[in-house]
């Protein structure tokens, strides 16, 4: 059974949307199956998706989620709803210059599906965009070991 995989996208600018994309053009084949989701309009029920999720998010205003992640964020925070079966990556984009909210749009998607019961996989990742190493090499360097974690943890689970 090929590994499902769901990337939901948070991004003001498209940064992380072009990360999603470099992570789908490398992982894509005959045992993995990627879809890259925007989050506009997209409530709770995406988490009745088959499969791992890997949340990529940037951050905007004072350390908010982007305004495209607003409405998933919000239904999260308000809907409660129990993501005991989600087993979820997290790649987030920020920038250190911004010192008291350093990826806090990554840091609020982690706390609340911890807080409903999702369980993480792998560490949480920051990306800096004033470190001056781009977003994307940072995902590809990143991310064959984490699917190797996520394919162990679907298997586990299934
Ligand atoms: C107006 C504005 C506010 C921002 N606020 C924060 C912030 O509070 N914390 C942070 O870590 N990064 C912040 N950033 C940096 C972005 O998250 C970062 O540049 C990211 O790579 C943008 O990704 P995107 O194009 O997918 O939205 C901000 C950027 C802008 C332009």
């Amino acid at each position: 059974m090929p590994l499902k995989l769901t990337i939901l996208v948070g991004t003001m600018t498209g940064t992380a949307q072009l990360v999603a994309q470099e992570l789908q053009l490398t992982w894509e084949d005959d045992d993995t199956q990627v879809e890259v989701l925007p989050m506009d309009g997209l409530d709770a029920g995406v988490f009745a998706r088959e499969g791992v999720f890997l949340v990529c998010t940037s951050t905007y205003g004072q350390g908010d989620v982007p305004d495209n992640a607003k409405h998933l964020y919000g239904a999260l925070c308000r809907d409660r709803p129990d993501l005991a079966h989600v087993r979820y990556g997290l790649f987030g984009l920020g920038d250190r210059t911004y010192a008291e909210t350093f990826n806090f749009g990554g840091k609020r998607f982690d706390d609340v599906l911890t807080e409903l019961g999702a369980k993480r996989i792998g560490e949480r990742v920051r990306h800096d965009a004033s470190s001056g190493v781009m977003p994307e090499d940072k995902a590809l360097e990143w991310g064959p070991e984490w699917l190797a974690l996520a394919r162990a943890k679907a298997e586990q689970t299934a």
